[in-house]
């Protein structure tokens, strides 16, 4: 069980009604309070509450239409997507409780301020390294729309400006990472046909790729439904097409691939998480066309080029700089 399930557990008499669990983890929190549901943007959480509680949790960036009487939050990383959720289940439930619990190296204790606007907030427990606050709402705020929330920087590339839209909690909200404007700068001789942006966030990758090489059929996938929803707003804002899917790992793209394009991940909260990008690296060969490449930016201190030579064939580093490299390998 999380740690923050079990503190609600210790007041469990306070959601026993119809309470939506916003951000929930992916464990037996739905199994122990049978009125309450889920909302989630995590396509891996998503499918395990699926196949455990069929029809419980709402998958996506928009608070599910049913209603709910109380909501509890969990504390998400981005502060701008705490702001967010808080301001999406506060506009529908004037009167009523919103609950926020998370980690305290999460920075639970800073961010029971953002309930503030709400009403008085009260701290009603502190265990398991985690804190539970409550607030009552006294006045329901107007629900902002997320689009609202979404910030655009434009990157000056050789085919004409790109715009590149984020929502709250994507990776590098409303600026370009390091890591990928080296890997912008490497974009020459990918495979043509069908190319993959694995980990796409706001979709800056796939959307230059398709910029730059129209004939190429782009899919964009992303485990975090609220990155392929900004993937989806940049491809939009430039007239470019490509899918954009939602789901957890390399196990959930397409096969036949001419190419995968990726900065990838390597964090998940405030977790250290490599097991999606091995995974990766592992089958990346499954997924390639013969003669497909493999081209990735990451930390030099991360040890990838190993482990792509043991599963899918020679690995050079085409670039390196600001303490990133470019790496490539084509499946033999
Ligand atoms: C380092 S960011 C790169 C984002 C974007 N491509 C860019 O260059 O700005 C890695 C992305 O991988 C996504 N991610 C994390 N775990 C994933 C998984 N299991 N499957 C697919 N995507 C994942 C994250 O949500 C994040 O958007």
């Amino acid at each position: 069980m999380d740690p923050r399930s079990e503190v609600l557990l210790r007041q469990a008499e306070l959601f026993q009604g119809s309470v939506l669990l916003a951000g929930l983890p992916a464990d037996d929190l739905l199994g122990r309070l049978p009125d309450a549901f889920g909302w989630c943007w995590h396509a891996g959480d998503q499918a395990m509450l699926e196949a455990r509680f069929a029809g419980r949790s709402h998958f996506g960036v928009h608070a599910p239409e049913r209603g709910f009487d109380s909501a509890v939050v969990f504390l998400p990383k981005a502060k701008d997507l705490t702001d967010y959720l808080l301001n999406a289940v506060a506009a529908r439930l004037a009167g009523r409780e919103v609950y926020l619990v998370g980690e305290k190296r999460g920075g639970i204790e800073g961010a029971a301020k953002q309930l503030n606007p709400f009403g008085k907030p009260r701290k009603l427990d502190s265990a398991r390294h985690c804190q539970l606050w409550q607030v009552t709402v006294a006045q329901a705020p107007a629900a902002k729309p997320l689009e609202s929330l979404a910030q655009t920087y434009e990157l000056p590339l050789a085919e004409g400006p790109l715009k590149v839209i984020s929502l709250p909690g994507v990776f590098s909200h409303g600026r370009l990472d390091r890591g990928s404007a080296l890997l912008l700068e490497h974009l020459d001789k990918l495979p043509g046909g069908h190319l993959l942006d694995f980990g796409c966030g706001a979709g800056v990758l796939g959307a230059a790729v398709k910029r730059r090489y129209p004939d190429t059929q782009v899919t964009l996938l992303d485990v975090d439904a609220f990155a392929a929803a900004s993937s989806r707003l940049t491809l939009a804002a430039n007239g470019l097409e490509g899918d954009v899917l939602t789901g957890d790992g390399i196990d959930a793209a397409p096969l036949g691939l001419n190419a995968i394009l990726t900065n990838p991940p390597f964090h998940t909260g405030v977790h250290t998480d490599y097991q999606a990008t091995e995974n990766l690296l592992r089958k990346a060969a499954k997924h390639l066309k013969t003669g497909g490449e493999l081209r990735l930016v990451a930390n030099s201190f991360l040890k990838y080029q190993p482990l792509i030579e043991e599963h899918l064939g020679a690995c050079s580093v085409r670039a390196e700089g600001q303490g990133f490299r470019i790496y490539s390998a084509k499946r033999a």
